[in-house]
């Protein structure tokens, strides 16, 4: 029987009683919907608008109801139109007519909006906590590898020489950012709509401040309307795991690269690469990959629920019951790939000396041997065409910068002298780098040391 049942003459269609059910998603809400009717019938009892007696029955009712379904004692029905509905019809199974009083005050609208900011605040939390294991699983190989020189690259070109510890530690700065855009997706989700009713508000003395404080949030929502339809913290959470995607398919992107045979700068462990059915040889890096492509289905996640907001007038229409399964989504495939990410990553080993004789490689050290000229003197432009020259005679001879003879640097320009070779050594190269966010190998370990005091 629906709640509704008074005022239709016969039961909902089976099928279309499926397709309009949320409770086979919406029930992984229900902790926060039982936590959220708590803090209302606690306030409807201190406010008079049902007896001290009756909150105190229906608190009692509803924690009950909750231990059980931890315990398994209680299974939710997976034929009820949704969480609400369900937890309703079991209290008041369980306590009579209180039960039916818990409603006072409050629509499915406003109950929903609740109880999926709670939910998903819980999950932000979660989220922060993936991301900080992940961090300190970069920043503990930032700080191993703070001194293994490797080409850095633009245009998938090799460009200046940096450390791998210095490239690493992007990554750890784009996930600081990360923590930050889910604290600030919080601000603005901790705040209760109960009070918001069906739409117009509601008659009844409530006090909106007591239900969030007992919730623990910052403050109520400010307009009735916007309350129940506001789905915009969805969204923000859905772009903040979107961008966070976005990080680690990158560098997944650069994993799957690095394993390759023609890069070959590190190798996953067996516990985390697969093989081929027909190849032998193969050991292929499924998992970056597959965290790679999960990130088109979170993209998705949140395409689908800013394509269900856009057209939906005021306030709310059944339309947004389609924003948990996207988000629920998002949030379990983001959690997913983060720890299996950071599994991965804690168990490579890295082939230093692949590293280093890429950096070897493709004059990457040619901007330090302008630079040699600059701190001589020369106007930077000079410099630089000037080592452009030695390039072109590098490749034209099979030589290096490292290997071509002095009067051969000295015939092009004569500020040359054989400071020059210290100079462009990469190790140099590297250690000279020392602004601050810079390669040095003293940059990449102070750049740990303060992003481990800043997630303290
Ligand atoms: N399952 C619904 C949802 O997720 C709950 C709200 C129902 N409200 C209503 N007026 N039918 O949106």
């Amino acid at each position: 029987m629906k709640l509704w049942a008074g005022r239709f003459k016969h039961e909902i269609d089976k099928k279309t009683n499926d397709f309009n059910s949320s409770i086979s998603f919406d029930c992984r809400m229900v902790k926060e919907d039982i936590e959220g009717s708590i803090a209302h019938a606690t306030m409807l009892g201190a406010q008079n608008i049902i007896s001290p007696k009756e909150s105190e029955k229906i608190i009692d009712g509803l924690s009950e109801i909750l231990s059980d379904i931890q315990s398994g004692k209680l299974k939710i029905d997976m034929t009820a139109e949704d969480i609400h509905t369900f937890i309703e019809g079991e209290l008041t199974a369980r306590i009579g007519d209180s039960g039916k009083r818990l409603h006072t005050a409050r629509s499915r609208n406003d109950q929903v909006a609740l109880d999926i900011r709670l939910h998903l605040l819980k999950q932000c939390d979660a989220i922060a906590d993936s991301i900080e294991q992940l961090m300190n699983v970069i920043l503990n190989k930032a700080e191993q590898y703070a001194d293994t020189v490797m080409p850095g690259y633009t245009h998938l070109q090799r460009a200046q020489p940096i450390t791998f510890g210095h490239h690493l530690m992007a990554y750890a700065s784009m996930l600081y950012r990360d923590l930050d855009r889910l604290a600030d997706c919080k601000k603005r989700m901790a705040v209760s709509p109960l009070g918001s009713g069906a739409l117009a508000g509601t008659t009844y003395p409530l006090d909106r401040e007591k239900v969030a404080e007992l919730l623990n949030l910052n403050g109520v929502t400010s307009n009735s309307l916007d309350g129940v339809s506001d789905r915009d913290f969805v969204l923000e959470l859905l772009s903040t795991i979107s961008i966070i995607m976005v990080h680690l398919s990158r560098f997944s992107e650069e994993i799957i690269m690095w394993c390759s045979w023609e890069f070959k700068f590190i190798e996953l462990d067996d516990a985390f690469s697969t093989g081929s059915s027909i190849m032998p040889q193969k050991k292929n890096p499924d998992i970056a990959e597959l965290v790679r492509g999960k990130s088109g289905r979170v993209f998705g996640d949140l395409m689908t629920l800013l394509t269900v907001m856009k057209g939906i007038p005021l306030a709310y229409n059944k339309d947004m019951q389609e924003d948990k399964e996207a988000v629920f989504d998002a949030v379990d495939t983001v959690l997913i790939c983060i720890d299996t990410f950071a599994a991965m990553l804690d168990t490579i080993t890295v082939n230093k000396e692949n590293m280093r004789n890429a950096a070897a490689k493709g004059f990457i050290n040619a901007t330090d041997c302008a630079d040699y000229l600059v701190y001589k003197g020369l106007p930077f432009r000079d410099a630089y065409k000037a080592t452009g020259t030695l390039v072109a005679t590098c490749i034209d001879k099979g030589l290096t910068l490292e290997t071509l003879p002095i009067e051969e640097y000295k015939a092009i320009c004569d500020m040359f002298d054989e400071g020059v070779y210290d100079a462009i050594s990469l190790d140099n190269c590297v250690k000279r780098r020392t602004v601050k966010g810079g390669p040095a190998p003293c940059c990449v370990l102070s750049e740990v040391k303060a992003m481990r005091e800043l997630l303290k």
